[in-house]
């Protein structure tokens, strides 16, 4: 019997609202109004600059130039957690990458420019550093650009691309025993 009147009353007081609705339950309802933005009135923004007044690329990627053989230079953006290599082919450099980064070669050899650089990678692994002994014209500041990632202390960074690569399963090389 009591229930019945107060779903009434509640009905009642919700058409008066309009536009309003109500929550909660029992006696304890309360009227919320509910906003509707239409579809077509929803923005969309490429960049956090205005929602947080900072270039989000400036933060999400770092400048690595990638200077070839002939001293040719290529600046470009690299996202932070991307390796040189998958940077270089987004970007059609050419760095070879037979195997895609799985540490069964050596033809994404690339020489860190500066030695201050250098040291800011993480050490290479022992895998990497017997596929280092297999590259061409290997450097103290040679590094597999599969296993060199970008973060936010190596903007800047400047990597040569060697003049030859050597590749193993492709020249049909042979290693001799010793
Ligand atoms: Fe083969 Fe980097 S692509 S080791």
């Amino acid at each position: 019997m009591f229930l019945p009147k107060l779903v009434n009353m509640g009905l009642r007081l919700s058409s008066r609202l309009g536009h309003k609705s109500l929550i909660g339950v029992g006696n304890f309802q309360r009227p919320v109004t509910r906003y509707y933005w239409p579809m077509n009135k929803l923005t969309y923004s490429t960049t956090a600059t205005e929602a947080h007044g900072i270039q989000r690329e400036q933060i999400e990627t770092i400048s690595v130039t990638f200077v070839d053989k002939d001293g040719d230079e290529t600046v470009i953006k690299v996202p932070i957690g991307m390796s040189m290599l998958e940077a270089a082919h987004e970007n059609d450099i050419e760095l070879e990458g037979a195997c895609e980064g799985s540490l069964a070669c050596s033809t994404c050899h690339v020489i860190v420019m500066d030695v201050g650089q250098y040291n800011k990678l993480e050490e290479p692994t022992d895998e990497e550093n017997d596929m280092l002994d297999l590259a061409f014209g290997l450097t103290e500041t040679s590094r597999l650009g599969c296993q060199v990632i970008a973060s936010p202390e190596l903007d800047g960074l400047r990597i040569a691309l060697p003049s030859a690569t050597r590749n193993f399963a492709v020249d049909g090389h042979v290693p001799k025993p010793h």
